[in-house]
């Protein structure tokens, strides 16, 4: 298969418009099934190291279930507002959407039970293979125009426990998922200048560090 011009550009406007949404931007409006059916199947559609798989996938629309991890959030975003110099444009930052996002995902990780190619030399290759699928799932997302804020101010052990998780998994990564009404056109972080954007030159090294 190959893709033209147009669907090149086109997966270039769908990365660079991502962005990262969080309470104030989403809308109550549902999700259809076939959207999220989407989402998730880009989701296991990603690489993941030695073909092992290791995501699963916890689709929460409850709303009690949605409150224990808003009230996670609370606690640790509270630890989290003492750690920064800026604490004035830290605490106005609003940073999850978990009860205004019609859906939340928790996608977790699963140990695998047996060795696997790929894991044998660097045993965090099974993490990053279910972020792979988190990416596929952002990008997805947003080509359906459908927002996405990945939320990580969370005691992990609380959310396993939350969602009565299997002993062998682990949160990689908790998400918000609603319709919203704009997306940024730049990182919000970048806005508010907490952080400036890095030049793709500042990111490159040539061979070696000399
Ligand atoms: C691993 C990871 C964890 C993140 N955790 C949070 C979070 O807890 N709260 C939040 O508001 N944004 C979170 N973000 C979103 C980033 O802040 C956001 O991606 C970054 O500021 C760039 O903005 P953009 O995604 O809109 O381009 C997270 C992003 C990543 C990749």
């Amino acid at each position: 298969m190959k893709f033209n011009q147009e669907q090149i550009k086109t997966l270039q406007d769908i990365i660079y418009a991502r962005r990262d949404v969080r309470g104030n931007n989403f809308l109550s409006k549902e999700i259809p099934a076939e959207d999220i059916q989407k989402i998730l199947l880009c989701g296991i559609n990603a690489p993941s190291v030695g073909y092992s798989q290791p995501w699963k996938f916890v689709v929460i629309d409850d709303e009690d279930i949605k409150k224990e991890i808003r009230q996670n959030f609370d606690i640790e975003n509270e630890k989290a507002k003492n750690i920064f110099k800026d604490k004035e444009i830290y605490k106005n930052l609003k940073l999850e959407g978990v009860k205004e996002a019609p859906i939340n995902i928790a996608v977790l990780y699963e140990y695998p039970n047996e060795p696997t190619i790929g894991m044998t030399s660097m045993e965090k290759m099974g993490e990053y293979s279910v972020v792979c699928a988190v990416q596929n799932m952002w990008l997805m997302a947003r080509a359906l125009n459908i927002g996405l804020g990945w939320i990580s101010i969370l005691d992990e052990k609380k959310v396993l426990k939350t969602l009565n998780a299997p002993k062998n998994t682990q949160l990689i990564a908790y998400l918000a998922l609603g319709y919203v009404d704009k997306f940024y056109k730049e990182p919000e972080l970048k806005t508010v200048k907490w952080k400036d954007e890095k030049t793709l030159k500042e990111c490159m090294v040539s061979n070696r560090w000399e």
